[in-house]
């Protein structure tokens, strides 16, 4: 029997390594242990006493499907994962085409394997949630999550770039995560109890929660499988959900009662004092998104220019007057439209009088998204026309290559459809008339392909 010894229970450069020499000498996957260090089930002094068993051996080629499938799946729980990932990599050395074989049970497991541990990113994604403490250095946030997978590591970058300014713990059973706004360290696990309980910031949130619970769109089951029981007992807000949900059906009789069942107003009103972001110091105002509630077609654009800021208005400047010139050819009505934003403030250089545009952040993308997220959910548009990078990634919530994606549907959840073309201010940069003018035809062809899109659906 072979033992290999890897760092952490998530180890995918280690197990790369070992594996590459395993195969170099031909030794099965039904002959390796593979053992992690630090566990307690390890024999005394067994930690120092092996390497990782790789030898120097070529680099296997696997495809790509193969390397992302191990980013996950390394990352589930079960002891078997490194087996299953080892014997996958012998099978596709005699058939590159192993994983298009859904039938096949490796790869029907490996798959259900990746899927769970997806579904478990998404939830720590969604659920965790830092309590702020003071201490000598000042803020710092501090939270407590219970992954069923090994996935702190693999989720790190999210949080980084989520919170790259502030200094925050991540606790977990497993293992745990410290940014000091420079530098990640990941330190031993924890209990429940070594988080903070409450913070100041937990009433604000709660009221928050309250405020934007919409009665008259409760879909409990929906609700429940989204955030399963398992993580309410961490959610401030979750405290709340069972009286709301008991007085959901008075709230909403009241509601319309008093006329204020449609709540995009009262969304654009919360969001007129947000600072979830650095950029609203600098900016004259929010711009929040404006058209019906019940819009089949919501476009989104990136963010406010000079002359939406100082309007109060998204879409009224130069990109605004060209995109309304387009709209009117491809045959869409603006104003049965919804128009939004991914980022309400805009971004800016000073120099001299002039406010030169800056691109926003992927941070601050995802701090406004917040809000990105209640718009669609309000509106439940047919048809979501994103304009340009920036709104492609506050609404896919990944980084997205136009060229790449632009100019066909792209599924967002059951019921729901986006489409990807350029941002108007992209056309204004052409230099070339004659470039211009053709992009500026794409551009509207596109616009016709959307408005296809939103009628059928
Ligand atoms: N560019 C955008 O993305 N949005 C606006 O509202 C104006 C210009």
């Amino acid at each position: 029997m072979q033992r290999v010894l890897l760092a952490h229970p998530a180890d995918l450069d280690g197990f790369r390594a070992a594996v590459r020499g395993l195969m170099a000498r031909n030794i099965p996957p039904a002959e390796v242990l593979w053992d992690i260090a630090g566990d307690p089930a390890l024999p005394l002094g067994d930690e120092g006493s092996r390497s990782e068993g790789a030898v120097a051996a070529p680099p296997l080629r696997v495809p790509r499907a193969f390397a992302e499938l191990a980013q996950r799946v390394i990352c589930h729980r079960a002891p078997e994962r490194f087996a299953l990932l080892h014997q996958a990599l012998v099978r596709l050395q005699g058939d590159r085409h192993l994983l298009d074989n859904r039938t096949d049970p490796l790869v029907d497991r490996l798959q259900a394997m990746a899927k769970a541990v997806g579904r478990d990113i998404h939830k720590m994604r969604a659920f965790l949630r830092f309590r702020e403490i003071a201490d000598a250095e000042g803020p710092h946030f501090i939270a407590w999550f219970e992954p069923d997978h090994h996935i702190l590591r693999h989720s790190i970058g999210f949080f980084i770039r989520r919170f790259a300014s502030q200094r925050w713990t991540i606790l977990t059973p497993d293992l745990s995560a410290h940014w000091d706004g420079k530098a990640i360290d990941f330190l031993p696990g924890a209990t429940r109890g070594d988080g903070p309980a409450e913070d100041a910031l937990e009433p604000l949130w709660a009221s928050y929660f309250t405020h934007i619970f919409n009665p008259a769109r409760l879909k409990l089951k929906a609700m429940q499988s989204e955030m399963p029981k398992k993580y309410w007992k961490n959610l401030p807000e979750a405290a709340l959900i069972s009286d709301l949900v008991a007085a959901a059906p008075a709230r909403l009789q009241a509601m319309v009662e008093a006329g204020r069942a449609p709540t995009l107003a009262r969304l654009a009103e919360s969001a007129r004092d947000c600072s979830l972001c650095p950029l609203h110091g600098p900016a004259t105002q929010t711009v929040f998104g404006e058209g019906p509630a019940d819009a089949r077609l919501m476009l989104v654009g990136e963010q406010p220019g000079d002359m939406e800021d100082l309007e109060g208005r998204p879409f009224v400047g130069p990109a605004g007057k060209l995109l309304d010139r387009a709209l009117a050819e491809a045959g869409i009505d603006r104003t049965r439209c919804y128009v939004t934003n991914a980022v309400k403030h805009f971004k800016f250089e000073a120099r001299g009088k002039r406010r030169i545009h800056q691109s926003p952040s992927p941070a601050e993308i995802e701090a406004c998204r917040w809000w990105l997220d209640q718009e669609l959910d309000l509106v439940a548009p047919a048809l979501v026309l994103l304009l340009g990078a920036s709104a492609a990634r506050a609404v896919l919530g990944r980084p997205v290559t136009v060229g790449r994606e632009r100019g066909r549907p792209i599924p967002l959840g059951a019921r729901r459809t986006a489409f990807l073309t350029v941002h108007p201010s992209y056309l204004l940069r052409i230099e070339s008339q004659e470039v211009a003018e053709a992009e500026y035809g794409r551009f509207v062809a596109d616009l016709q392909a959307a408005r296809a899109l939103a009628e059928a659906a």
